[in-house]
């Protein structure tokens, strides 16, 4: 048994879309959210900015002891995992890998399509991860800029079906029957994006594989909180706390959090 927290990383929202499925499938853990809002978006950045940025909020996760850390973000993933895996002894659990595998089982055609961030896309860490798991399978990967600070604003439903339909042209012509979200900011424009593919589309979203993947590591290292313990979740930005806060009870659908800023650098 161990009732430490679990900690969540995202450049900045998205990442809540990872936590609430985590919270869904063990309502029992306490959890540890931050959104490196400041920073965001880290799809643009390099390399050596998105690892020097993710390490700051790992070990901010690191100083309040949490007992595995979730990359609830594809770029943090498929940039900076490998080099902060081995900087620290806690587990890393990424949404790549997930997404990949929750890909591969999906797809009945062998062919897939994964919309994402500059830096995701350009480190073809989906095609590998997907080839790996079934080399026949074919992946178009297609970067969509413009997708993570759309969600990160939440504008009106309008100008959300404008941007996403401009964006998602890229994928007219391509063959797929599976779709894979890999950005973790995109399940939060889930019905504009079906609305432009279509319903015919299988939408492969990586957040449901993290939780089941994080539940059996939990299971299999005995890190389980103890039954009846005293839950919590918390919740911070490098940003600002009010919107945050805002945006974040909107989400995750709880008019009791509060999110507090924090200075991740520190
Ligand atoms: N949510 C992040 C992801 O899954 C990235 C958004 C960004 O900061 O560019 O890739």
């Amino acid at each position: 048994m161990d009732n430490r927290p679990i900690g969540v990383l995202d450049s900045g929202l998205g990442g809540l879309t990872v936590l609430k499925k985590v919270i869904e499938k063990m309502p029992n853990e306490s959890t540890i959210f931050i959104g490196d809002q400041a920073n965001m978006p880290y799809g643009d950045r390099s390399r050596e900015e998105i690892i020097s940025l993710t390490r700051d909020s790992v070990n901010f996760l690191l100083s309040k002891d949490v007992k595995i850390i979730i990359f609830g973000c594809n770029t943090a993933t498929a940039v900076a995992m490998s080099t902060i895996q081995k900087e620290i002894p806690l587990q890393i659990i990424g949404v790549v890998q997930s997404g990949a595998l929750a890909a591969a089982r999906t797809t009945d055609t062998k062919n897939v399509a994964v919309i994402g961030t500059n830096a995701t896309v350009d480190s073809h860490s989906y095609l590998k991860e997907i080839q790996y798991r079934d080399p026949e399978i074919q992946v178009s990967e297609f970067a969509q800029p413009q997708l993570a600070p759309l969600a990160e604003e939440d504008p009106s439903e309008d100008i959300k079906k404008v941007v996403v339909k401009e964006s998602l042209a890229s994928l007219k012509d391509a063959d797929y029957d599976t779709l894979v979200l890999g950005c973790t900011h995109y399940p939060l424009l889930r019905d504009e994006i079906v609305e432009v593919v279509g319903q015919d589309k299988k939408i492969v979203d990586p957040a449901d594989q993290v939780a089941q993947y994080t539940y059996n590591v939990l299971r299999r290292d005995g890190l389980f909180a103890a039954e009846g313990h005293d839950t919590k979740h918390e919740y911070y930005t490098t940003g600002e706390a009010k919107k945050f806060t805002e945006i974040t009870r909107q989400w995750m659908n709880d008019d009791t959090i509060n999110g507090y800023h924090v200075n991740a650098e520190e």
